[in-house]
């Protein structure tokens, strides 16, 4: 057993018991004038291992008492606040957990507040990790808070590109900035958010909030973005009153009526009334819908899809195949349909319609994006006849709230996400300021250390859950964020494959696949594709199972390392390699070569015809050595110059070889001479056999060459000499050869 373990469930009791948890309280201030408008309510455990916030949601969260947990922190908050006098106008900033939104019991906070003099305005903070997971829930979560007139603010905005696709949808009163905006270099991400989030402001006057302001620079960075009102160190560090030696402010207006946030029944009766109806065959509308997944897919990450399908029946192959591409390119892609699974393809939410749902008689699409909405709606007029001619009346709108409305009214059916994990909560008293806590940590254990040894390292780590369909990536660290060219917020839910182009070795992929299979380690180089540009790199990928308690096979760890420099080096050395064998073997050759004739050297032969009088030995049979030579050189070169001799022995030399089989030897030996040897010849036959070709090399070699035009015919001498007939090694049949020839013996090496 875990040594640690009943220190920690001991510590969780303690922190579950009334007073168990306390909070702390940071100034939430005004840019411009530097008033406190809020704090936020931040949880402490009781001292000992769960003092930090993280430590004591993961623990929470592991023994199944998140609910309880969160509901607790939400009292010490409330009760703080009045405890501590918080004095009106100012508001109480305080969170939710996404995995507890509908069932937080909101009834006794209700009291707390009241019992507030002056009455506590509240602001519950949602965070952006809830909107994926639990839209439905969410969405109720919000309407219930507005009608008892508290505030909602949207956290962590800008940490991943969806939360901006929802913000028209949830209507925060208050969007609350990543820290990592304010403190991070800009670049195109920042602009994409601020672009979104501004237009959102704008439109309905809501507040946008800089976390993280820890300096004067980064005060300048939050003005920039267009934030009005700041938190950070350098207004105020988290304290366990709530209060500070700043003027008081108030935030302004909520941008929703208290009571606003319930949709009407379905999207069709949010269109306003007096809507002009058109009637179309279902031809049509399948077209029109097309179109507007069009549309959805060049918007990206920032549009949020919902569509209805009737019934399951009518989500085809080739729906599957566009929705395949939505949900790879864009945030948040819902399909509602009686009959249709909660995951009915990867990533995509889908939802089973109940037979008497209204929605269920409807075709309805809508695309939501931060500049962009537009609805198709359309309902089933009950017509007969071939499928394609079923009649439907429908509105195609481009009128930005009606299509808010239905996309908030098809969100609301919306299930939450089928056995999925939800990420930890980002570690949010313990670490703030400072980096967001990687989602999915809690699949971790003890986040501290281990969290910034991740996010630390440089190579890419990444889990892996292979008990859900498609194997989706379920944590990545900013390394493999860098790697991928891709933000954790696209990356998780998806297989690692998006990160293959059609140059991956299909091998190496078939040896991952049947590692995973069988439960074991596996090392492959793959080449992946880096970002929107799918730049080609080298991915060295190292995967190992990871067991649960009962040891089976629940993840896959993956560690990534760019090794893209190191295989081009490996290369360029190889291609390197190969060009010097290449150099190596020419010389090699040349110094074996005669390079007037092309014929082997006297060196070579000298070697070569040891060689054959070794093997001759062995195999018991004979060797011959001939010497041909051109008479009357000098003479031919006086003549017609040496350009002619070089020519009439070159000639000659080709001659010679033609004549000759594949395994016998012909060398330029002197200027004026060449050898030839026979191996592997007949013992008792040897003689006849090189009289034989002695003669006929003689008739080749001495036939007429075309010298500047002229044909000239150069005598040569011939002579053989047999071994073991007439030597016993090769300096005594050269020497029996030419005096056959007619020659002195050349010098002997
Ligand atoms: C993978 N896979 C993978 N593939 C890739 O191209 N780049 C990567 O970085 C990774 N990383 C990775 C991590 C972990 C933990 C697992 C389990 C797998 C491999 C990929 O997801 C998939 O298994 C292979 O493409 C083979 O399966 P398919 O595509 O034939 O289904």
């Amino acid at each position: 057993m875990d040594p640690v373990r009943p220190e920690l469930d001991a510590a969780l009791a303690a922190a579950l018991r009334p007073g168990g948890v306390r909070s702390v309280f940071q100034p939430i201030v005004e840019l411009d004038t530097g008033a406190v408008v809020a704090y936020e309510a931040l949880a402490r455990g009781p001292e000992g291992p769960l003092q930090r916030p993280d430590l004591l949601f993961a623990a929470a969260r592991e023994a199944g008492v998140l609910a309880e947990l969160d509901a607790a922190c939400r009292v010490a908050a409330f009760s703080g606040a009045v405890g501590h006098g918080l004095p009106a106008p100012l508001a109480l900033f305080v969170n939710v957990e996404p995995e507890v939104l509908d069932t937080a019991p909101l009834d006794e906070l209700l009291a707390i507040a009241g019992s507030a003099p002056g009455g506590l305005r509240v602001v519950l903070e949602i965070t952006e990790r809830a909107l994926a997971a639990r839209p439905a829930e969410l969405l109720r979560t919000v309407a219930r808070v507005r009608e008892l007139g508290w505030g909602v603010a949207l956290d962590d905005v800008g940490a991943e590109a969806m939360s901006l696709a929802f913000m028209p949808i949830l209507r925060p009163d208050v969007v609350k900035l990543d820290l990592r905006l304010v403190q991070e270099r800009p670049g195109p991400a920042i602009a994409q958010i601020m672009n979104a989030v501004n237009a959102y402001a704008q439109a309905t006057g809501a507040a946008v909030l800089a976390e993280g302001i820890e300096n004067d620079a980064h005060l300048a960075m939050a003005r920039a973005l267009g934030a009005t009102l700041g938190q950070g160190w350098l207004f105020g560090r988290p304290s366990p009153e709530p209060a500070c030696e700043r003027p008081l402010g108030s935030l302004p207006a909520p941008v929703a009526p208290p009571g606003s946030g319930t949709e009407p029944g379905s999207p069709f009766a949010c269109l306003p009334a007096g809507t002009a109806l058109r009637r179309a065959p279902k031809a049509l509308l399948i077209e029109l819908s097309k179109q507007l997944e069009r549309e959805a897919l060049r918007l990206g990450e920032t549009c949020v899809v919902t569509a209805t399908f009737q019934e399951a029946r009518h989500f085809t192959p080739s729906t599957t195949q566009r929705y395949r591409d939505l949900v790879e390119r864009t945030g948040f892609v819902a399909a509602l349909g009686e009959g249709l699974p909660t995951e009915p393809l990867p990533g995509l939410r889908g939802t089973d319609l109940a037979g008497d749902d209204p929605v269920r008689g409807e075709w309805d699409v809508v695309v939501l994006a931060p500049h962009f909405a537009v609805a198709l709606l359309a309902r089933d007029l009950g017509t007969t006849g071939p499928d394609l001619q079923r009649e439907f009346e429908y509105a195609l709108t481009y009128d930005r709230d009606v299509a808010v409305r239905a996309a908030g009214s098809l969100l609301g059916r919306v299930a939450p996400r089928a056995g999925r994990t939800l990420p930890a909560a980002p570690t949010r008293s313990a670490v703030r300021p400072g980096s967001p806590a990687p989602a999915g940590l809690d699949l971790l254990g003890d986040a501290g250390l281990v969290r910034r040894a991740l996010e630390a390292t440089p190579s890419g780590v990444c889990l892996v859950d292979v008990r859900l369909p498609d194997q989706p990536l379920v944590y990545v660290n900013p390394a493999f964020e860098r790697l991928a060219g891709v933000s954790r917020g696209e990356l998780l839910g998806r297989n690692c494959r998006f990160l293959q182009g059609p140059d991956t070795d299909p091998g190496a992929l078939a040896r991952i696949r049947a590692a995973i299979a069988a439960g074991e380690e596996c090392r492959e180089v793959l080449v992946n594709l880096r970002g929107p540009e799918r730049t080609p790199w080298y991915n060295e990928l190292h995967l190992a199972p990871v067991t649960d308690a009962a040891g089976a096979v629940v993840q896959y760890i993956g560690v990534q390392v760019d090794v893209t420099e190191q295989v081009l080096a490996q290369r360029a050395l190889e291609q390197e390699r190969d060009r010097a064998r290449g150099y190596l073997a020419r010389i090699e050759e040349l110094s074996v070569t005669d390079p007037l004739t092309g014929l082997a050297t006297r060196r070579h032969v000298q070697e070569q015809t040891e060689t054959a009088l070794w093997n001759a030995r062995g195999a018991g049979d004979a060797v011959a050595l001939i010497v041909v030579a051109v008479d009357g050189l000098a003479a031919i070169e006086d003549r017609y110059g040496p350009a002619a001799a070089e020519e009439l022995l070159t000639a000659t030399g080709q001659r010679l070889r033609g004549r000759l089989r594949r395994g016998d030897l012909v060398a330029r030996w002197a200027r004026d001479s060449f050898v030839v040897v026979l191996p592997g010849l007949a013992a008792d036959s040897a003689v006849r056999e090189a009289a034989r070709i002695r003669a006929a090399l003689a008739e080749a070699a001495g036939g007429p060459v075309a010298l500047d035009g002229t044909p000239v015919v150069a005598g040569v001498s011939t002579g053989a000499g047999c071994w073991p007939a007439d030597a016993d090694d090769v300096a005594g049949l050269l020497s029996v050869a030419e005096r056959a020839a007619g020659r002195l013996p050349v010098a002997r090496r």
